[in-house]
């Protein structure tokens, strides 16, 4: 591996833009490849098999991208494939997820709280925040809520509006979450209405999202093992499926965008 290699990140769609845009702000001088997999957006509702076949065939696009870092910028893919894929790529990148920085500051912070989380179907099911964080400090208590509908709505760019804070609310009141000290939001989408979760709670509860974690996390690993670059950044975007809200969204994070690439990952 050397410095001169990019990045790889991927989400399903526009969720992994915000951890893709707190790398930017953290290293500036990396370029990334963001894979969006929008052709099988949303991944909180598919099985455990079918986001790991998915995951493969984005890492065999990263590898031969010749990535150094392939950062898992969803939840549901980090809950169900990061083992396999550190498995399948071994030495040939480095794997991050974006779990595991988000468990290091909820013990950090939290230690002996009540934390709420949401999340898709899939990372509330496979229980994995539970794990590491009991495996970490079983001080604190983990009181978990799956909000399927948050993804279809931010995806279609549907959110700061009545209707959604609506739904929004009807998640946030249920009373898996009641006393919560802090909330984690353990869906790469979910940044993009933090503002709205915490006017919910009169932002008097910390709202924990983990994009500026995962890209320390990275600069971190980088530093450590001599790989920053020091290079003028080229970004990419591939999609597996093109979509107006993934272009406009884009944009809305990086401005004009260089390459918007189609890159279908069965013939
Ligand atoms: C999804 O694809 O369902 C959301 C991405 C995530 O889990 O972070």
């Amino acid at each position: 591996m050397n410095q001169d290699q990019p990045i790889g990140i991927f989400d399903s769609g526009i969720g992994g833009l915000t951890v893709a845009y707190a790398i930017q702000k953290a290293l500036p001088n990396e370029s990334m490849i963001y894979f969006g997999d929008t052709a099988h957006l949303p991944y909180g509702d598919k099985s455990a098999a079918a986001i790991q076949a998915y995951s493969i065939k984005i890492a065999d696009v990263l590898l031969k991208m010749n990535c150094k870092v392939i950062v898992i910028a969803c939840n549901s893919a980090s809950s169900a494939a990061t083992e396999l894929l550190k498995e399948y790529v071994g030495k040939r990148a480095h794997i991050i997820n974006v779990i595991d920085p988000m468990v290091s500051l909820v013990v950090n912070k939290f230690s002996g709280k009540q934390v709420g989380l949401i999340g898709t179907k899939r990372t509330v099911q496979s229980n994995v925040y539970a794990q590491k964080l009991y495996a970490l400090d079983n001080s604190i208590t983990l009181q978990q809520l799956a909000t399927p509908l948050l993804v279809h709505m931010i995806e279609e760019g549907f959110f700061d509006n009545r209707i959604s804070h609506d739904i929004i609310a009807q998640y946030l009141n249920d009373p898996v979450l009641e006393g919560i000290d802090a909330l984690i939001l353990a869906c790469t989408h979910y940044p993009l209405i933090k503002k709205e979760i915490g006017d919910f709670y009169n932002q008097r509860i910390a709202v924990l999202d983990s994009s500026e974690e995962v890209a320390e996390s990275l600069r971190a690993y980088l530093a450590t093992n001599n790989l920053l670059s020091k290079n003028k950044p080229q970004h990419k975007f591939l999609v597996s499926d093109y979509t107006e809200s993934f272009e406009a969204s884009t944009k809305l994070f990086f401005g004009e965008v260089v390459h918007l690439e189609k890159h279908r990952l069965w013939e």
